[in-house]
């Protein structure tokens, strides 16, 4: 009958329909500076089926191809944000930026992937995973899960075992946030054993929680009850401490460390040292850390001083100028954002008590442009370094690679367009973040991502995002990734350390 043509006809059209989506066009980048981690060249692009095809000169143009003309731009693997907090229930507050409203303003800053932490709810990690996966369902680009550990039991470490096996390769321990997300160093040696048996990589919040529980009572009894008072109750030390203890925690257990959000000189210097001693250890900086300052939280306005409280804090100058010759350096890996956003009606809950204030700044569709300015422009790192500690370096760790993080045949169209050229200010009345404060706001960037692509879909160009809520995917990342590679060979000495052990020691003849 013709109902049950039109049935078949419309099923049919709509099943082409996802399909084109799905597939996307087919593109060609021509004329561009191909630019990966480990060098560039003058070359062409071709991308079909959300892959990248061809990266050759005079590459010739299929008919019906999109052709994009990028020369004078560098075209570079999109950025990988190896940590976010999208809607994050955190301080009696929901981040305001969900899976669709930070993913669209990550695409506008040219970061194609996100890593977020996933939360236990009521201490359970399968249902903190289901309640993360739902809130994604809106999701527009591609991304990932870490799981936050903020117990122990038998049923955490079982259920840590069943998560790696859903695509969660890494964990999160927290050692500040007292009476909430904190666990003790008991609970974080259980969670580092798990880790090392499961093959999933340790992530740390390093910051002492007993301490900083004191300091803020004492700062806040001594009359300062503004942001700046969450500054001066958190100083460096607390966090290089924390650091020394969960680098050494992690040596006696012979299991990779990733220290989250290294803001301060005192913990590149621990992650510094223990990778001078062969150490495992990844220090990941925030863009925040290279670019601001504390004064912000002493600014008076404030909507402005709460708009910069995170923790760690960002930190006095002296701090910046450290944590950016480290990562030119190589003490530290990766540049991630820690975009965790709550408007200024949702900080002003702090208004008169600092230690209320919900916790966390904006980045994520800021981070690429921030560290190109911070350390392209500045002369500190070249473009293909800019690339690994932005894009390269995360899919690597997260086992990733080369999948992500690199334009090459066979590897996701994820990929971006820079114009070196472009001048531009960052401001809360242009980004596309639901925030109504902007951190950065009125820095100025030369050089703009210009078009971002997404599994081989143009989503953002001349200023226009073209996004979809419901078409980002769930990246499963494996574990056993190439931290662990060879690590057995290196526990006989992790569990008995020269110096430690008494050596039996016979004086040899030409000794005496
Ligand atoms: O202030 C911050 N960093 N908020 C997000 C939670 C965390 O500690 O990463
Ligand atoms: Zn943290
Ligand atoms: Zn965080
Ligand atoms: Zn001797």
């Amino acid at each position: 009958t013709r109902s049950a043509f039109g049935t078949v006809l419309s099923s049919v059209l709509f099943l082409l329909a996802l399909f084109c989506y799905v597939e996307g066009e087919q593109i060609v980048i021509k004329g561009g500076t191909v630019t990966n981690a480990d060098g560039q060249l003058v070359a062409d692009v071709l991308i079909e089926n959300g892959k990248i095809a061809k990266v050759q000169k005079d590459l010739k143009v299929p008919p019906g191809a999109r052709l994009l003309d990028a020369s004078g731009q560098y075209v570079m693997p999109g950025g990988i944000d190896p940590h976010t907090h999208l809607e994050m229930p955190f301080m009696g507050q929901v981040a305001c930026d969900d899976f669709f409203s930070g993913q669209a303003a990550a695409l506008a800053g040219g970061t194609t992937m996100h890593i977020d932490f996933a939360l236990p709810t009521k201490g359970d990690l399968m249902q903190g995973f289901h309640d993360y996966q739902k809130k994604a369902a809106k999701a527009c680009m591609d991304y990932g899960f870490h799981m936050a550990v903020t117990s122990w039991s038998a049923k955490v470490a079982a259920d840590m075992a069943t998560l790696v096996k859903k695509g969660i390769n890494s964990f999160k321990f927290f050692l500040a946030y007292k009476g909430a997300l904190m666990v003790t160093d008991e609970e974080f040696l259980q969670g580092l054993q798990k880790c090392r048996e499961i093959g999933a990589i340790a992530q740390v919040h390093a910051e002492n929680g007993e301490a900083v529980a004191v300091g803020q009572k004492r700062i806040f009894e001594a009359g300062i009850t503004g942001p700046e008072g969450h500054a001066l109750s958190r100083p460096s030390f607390l966090e290089g401490e924390a650091t020394s203890r969960a680098v050494r925690l992690a040596r006696f257990v012979n299991t990779p460390l990733y220290v989250v959000h290294t803001m301060s000189i005192d913990a590149v210097e621990e992650v510094a040292r223990a990778r001078a001693r062969g150490q495992r250890v990844i220090g990941e900086p925030v863009a925040s850390a290279l670019s601001l300052n504390e004064t912000a939280m002493w600014n008076p306005d404030f909507k402005i001083a709460a708009a910069a409280v995170m923790s760690p804090p960002i930190r006095a100058a002296s701090h910046r100028v450290k944590i950016k010759e480290a990562l030119a350096g190589g003490l530290l890996q990766l540049v991630a954002t820690d975009h965790a956003v709550f408007n200024s009606t949702q900080k002003a809950v702090g208004k008169g008590d600092f230690r209320v204030i919900p916790n966390g700044v904006n980045g994520i569709e800021e981070r690429l442009h921030v560290v190109w300015e911070e350390m392209v422009n500045s002369g500190l790192i070249t473009p293909s370094d800019f690339v690994r500690i932005t894009s390269t370096a995360a899919a690597q760790i997260f086992n990733l690679y080369p999948r992500k993080g690199v334009i090459a045949p066979g590897s996701d169209a994820d990929v971006i367009l820079l114009d070196p050229k472009v001048e531009h200010h960052i401001s809360a009345a242009t980004h596309h973040s639901r925030i109504d404060t902007n951190v950065y706001e009125g820095k100025r960037i030369m050089g703009k991502v210009v078009v971002t692509i997404s599994r081989g879909r143009i989503v953002w160009e001349n200023g226009n995002l073209n996004v979809t809520p419901g078409t980002g995917r769930f990246v499963e990342m494996l574990p056993m990734g190439p931290l662990f590679e060879g690590l057995d060979i290196l526990d006989q000495e992790a569990m008995h350390p020269l110096g430690t052990t008494p050596v039996h020691h016979t004086h040899a003849k030409d000794e005496l």
